[in-house]
């Protein structure tokens, strides 16, 4: 029997037929993306794993030019196991989760050493930097094993699809069944990604286009009339603000630069000496050697749990000071991560 658009409006909430819909959709309107290969082809677990450790926290637009530069520099794990440290730092600088970046070294080495990727979600998530999500992705994608892989477009795709209205956490619980129990036997990876493009081009947090949506029949918020509404999700607590200072000292137009501790915030980095950053009033001034420090102007950085205002400090010097870290010329700064570039951009601006 043909199913009609109005025998399809009577299965709400049961979206046993959703896979098959979201699959067909997928194949005519799938994004065509460096990571991805011709339908039906074998995809290359390294390119899938590096686009999804990059993709976390960040959108395709940003991710993607250093995916391209990443996959030329360093084509395969093993080349990538091989690179130094400070190399893959700098290359990563400007993506942020810098952690990210540490676990891509240790993961790549890792996997360098084993001689092979491990094919089950299971497997995949003890390796460093792999989470649920991601091993999900990976063992759908790249082994087309039968795995979800639940983001936050996936959690408002089915917030949307299901209405759900009870305590987030555990709709959560009762959401991610759901993409388990539909993930089909034979395109796991296809129906991964075809919820990722659904989520990113229609099913977007505001403004969602229904008309075009290929599973809108299933669709029980869309049927109450304000899709939008949904996720419910608990309000984000208020992040707090920290204040500190960044130092820009010069000396014969070159800049000193200091390598940060490997473990912590933006651990392993580049950047320029600071103070410490703390909630509340700005803190003492601790310039990495005394000089007459002018203080330029501020810039502001939002991380994951906090709003950071820096105080950009700079001093030119005649003589070159005692001080930790390396002189860097000027014009051939780069490996900074954001916050960093904004502070020095400011202080060496015009
Ligand atoms: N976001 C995270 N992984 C992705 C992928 N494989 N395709 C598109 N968007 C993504």
């Amino acid at each position: 029997m043909k199913t009609t658009k109005r025998q399809a409006v009577t299965k709400h909430g049961d979206l046993n037929g959703l896979p098959a819909d979201l699959l067909a959709w997928f194949d005519r309107h799938g994004r065509d993306l460096p990571w991805r290969t011709a339908l039906g082809e074998r995809r290359d677990p390294y390119r899938v794993w590096l686009a999804e450790i990059m993709l976390q926290q960040t959108t395709i637009p940003h991710g993607t030019p250093y995916f391209l530069t990443f996959t030329q520099r360093w084509p395969t794990v093993e080349a990538l196991a091989a690179a130094k440290d400070e190399e893959v730092m700098t290359a990563w600088a400007g993506l942020g989760y810098y952690a990210r970046a540490r676990n891509l070294l240790k993961c790549a080495r890792e996997i360098a050493e084993r001689g092979s990727w491990p094919e089950t979600a299971a497997e995949l998530k003890k390796l460093p930097g792999i989470g649920p999500y991601t091993a999900g992705a990976i063992a759908a994608i790249a082994f087309n094993q039968p795995a979800a892989a639940v983001d936050g477009n996936v959690d408002r795709v089915f917030a949307r699809l299901l209405a759900l209205k009870g305590n987030w956490a555990d709709e959560k619980k009762r959401l991610h069944a759901e993409v388990e129990r539909l993930v089909p036997a034979k395109r796991p990876g296809d129906f991964a990604e075809a919820l990722m493009d659904l989520g990113a081009t229609v099913c977007t947090p505001t403004k969602p286009n229904c008309l075009i949506c290929p599973v809108s029949d299933y669709c029980l918020a869309k049927a109450e009339g304000e899709p939008e509404r949904y996720p419910i999700k608990p309000p984000k607590k208020a992040k707090p603000i920290r204040r500190g200072a960044a130092y820009v000292a010069v000396h014969k137009g070159e800049v000193l630069l200091q390598r940060r501790p490997d473990k912590g915030l933006l651990g392993g980095m580049l950047g320029l000496p600071t103070s410490d950053w703390v909630e509340g009033e700005r803190p003492e001034p601790s310039p990495p050697f005394k000089a007459s420090w002018e203080e330029i102007g501020d810039v502001r950085h939002v991380f994951t749990h906090f709003d950071l205002r820096l105080t950009v400090q700079r001093a030119d010097v005649s003589r070159r000071p005692n001080a930790d870290g390396v002189w860097v010329p000027l014009d051939e700064v780069e490996g900074l991560p954001s916050v960093f570039a904004k502070a020095f951009r400011l202080a060496t601006a015009g």
